[in-house]
């Protein structure tokens, strides 16, 4: 077997790593994404190469803009929510990561591709179901649903056994295996933290477990304005200065990160049937979601506008679950894509103490007619017409008024 491994070049992925050596015989690839998750990605080369990886086999791609761009920005279209509450960080990178690995067992042939979800969670549904949409006859490897380490103690057993690196985060200073830290997921646009004593739903985080945000407690006590300029629905500057996909949502997330604003805190359903609870921290997506819906206030129509909010929880929904590929969301994509044309000007902020509030919003195509909307006297409207326009909408209880209702 040959198998393109999604390697972070931590302990657990190491492990399955060495798992797929001894017990598939495999010859296996690494793909080590930088999505812009805060960790330098190049450690995994020397980690995959000291466990026997071949230089040519070893995969370090920086995919920031291609993130942001392809997956984020389209998803940010449709002011993307799951369960009113989560931005979908980690869902919407996984499909990127599973047509990296397709992509790459493509170029180097490779039979077989490998992931280090559980077999309890969202993340193994989004990786397979993206390989088999973009290659039907791949072979699915996933460790966690075939071995028996299933319990800290195994897993840093089996490290040290095969020689893995363990450090300090994983043992204390007598060897012994430390509690796991949270299950994390980061890229550029969140981190999420799950399980711990998290697992009991009504229990606060401590304020350590963020990692990214000031806590708005302690943000600074004067509000900041920012303005981000939109085109075709998609933010391209900020302040006046135009920035690359990837580089706009890491300024936002800077001026997010200050104020404290994208702390979540929830309980969600998971695609596999359990409820879990999990923590984000989405500050640019949490600004970038305000933005939009202000820049689509005076640009878009009010049917479309409404359309699109009726089929907005679907959309997230597939996002969720993982069916980027599929046709039903190339379908929304097309139909949210197209409202988009002319959702373009500048969207005016303030940030303060983990809020965002819109404060202005401008554009060129705006359909924010003053003349029709004042409360001055106007030439534009006849207020004559709502007269016939209100009968006309009551004939259905004027009859049964007559009739039904006496
Ligand atoms: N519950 C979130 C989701 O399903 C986050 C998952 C985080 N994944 C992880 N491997 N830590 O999208
Ligand atoms: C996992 O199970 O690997 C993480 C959580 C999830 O995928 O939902």
């Amino acid at each position: 077997k040959k198998v393109v491994l999604a390697y972070s070049g931590g302990l657990d992925t190491s492990i399955i790593l060495k798992w797929l050596q001894d017990e598939y015989n495999a010859e296996v690839i690494t793909f080590t994404a930088d999505l812009g998750q805060g960790e330098e990605v190049e450690p995994a080369r020397q980690k995959a190469l000291a466990m026997g990886i071949k230089p040519e086999n070893i995969f370090i791609l920086d995919i920031k803009e291609e993130f942001v761009k392809e997956y984020v920005f389209p998803m940010f279209r449709a002011n993307t929510i799951y369960e009113g509450e989560y931005l979908l960080g980690t869902s919407i990178a996984r499909p990127l990561i599973a047509k990296k690995q397709i992509e790459i067992a493509n170029k180097m042939g490779a039979d077989a591709v490998s992931h280090g979800a559980t077999g309890k969670g969202n993340d193994q549904v989004r990786f397979e179901l993206g390989y088999l949409a973009l290659r039907p006859d791949i072979t699915v490897i996933a460790p966690w649903r075939e071995w028996d380490l299933n319990s800290r103690e195994k897993l840093l057993a089996y490290a040290k056994e095969h020689g893995i690196e363990i450090s300090k985060k994983h043992v204390d200073e007598n060897g012994n295996p430390k509690v796991s830290p949270y299950s994390m997921d980061a890229n550029l646009l969140h981190i999420s933290y799950e399980g711990l004593h998290l697992e009991n739903p009504a229990a606060e985080p401590e304020e350590s477990m963020w990692l990214w945000t000031t806590s708005p407690e302690n943000a600074p006590d004067t509000p900041e304005y920012i303005t981000i300029g939109y085109k075709n629905g998609d933010p391209i500057s900020v302040n006046g200065e135009e920035m690359s996909p990837a580089t706009l949502l890491k300024t936002l997330n800077d001026y997010g990160n200050k104020h404290g604003i994208g702390r979540v805190d929830i309980v969600e359903n998971r695609y596999v049937g359990m409820k879990a609870r999990g923590c984000y921290e989405t500050p640019g997506g949490t600004i970038m979601l305000k933005a939009h819906r202000a820049i689509e206030s005076i640009t878009l129509d009010r049917e479309a506008a409404h359309l699109k909010d009726e089929l907005m929880p679907r959309y997230a929904k597939l996002i969720y679950n993982g069916y980027w590929f599929s046709p039903e969301r190339q379908m929304l994509q097309a139909a949210i894509d197209q409202t988009q044309k002319n959702v373009e000007g500048t969207v005016r902020l303030k940030l303060y103490k983990g809020n965002v509030m819109v404060v202005g919003r401008e554009s060129t195509k705006s359909l924010f007619s003053e003349a029709h909307s004042t409360f001055e006297e106007d030439e534009v409207y006849n207020q004559k017409d709502a007269e016939g326009f209100i009968r006309l909408n009551a004939l259905r209880f004027i009859i049964a008024g007559q009739t039904q209702n006496k």
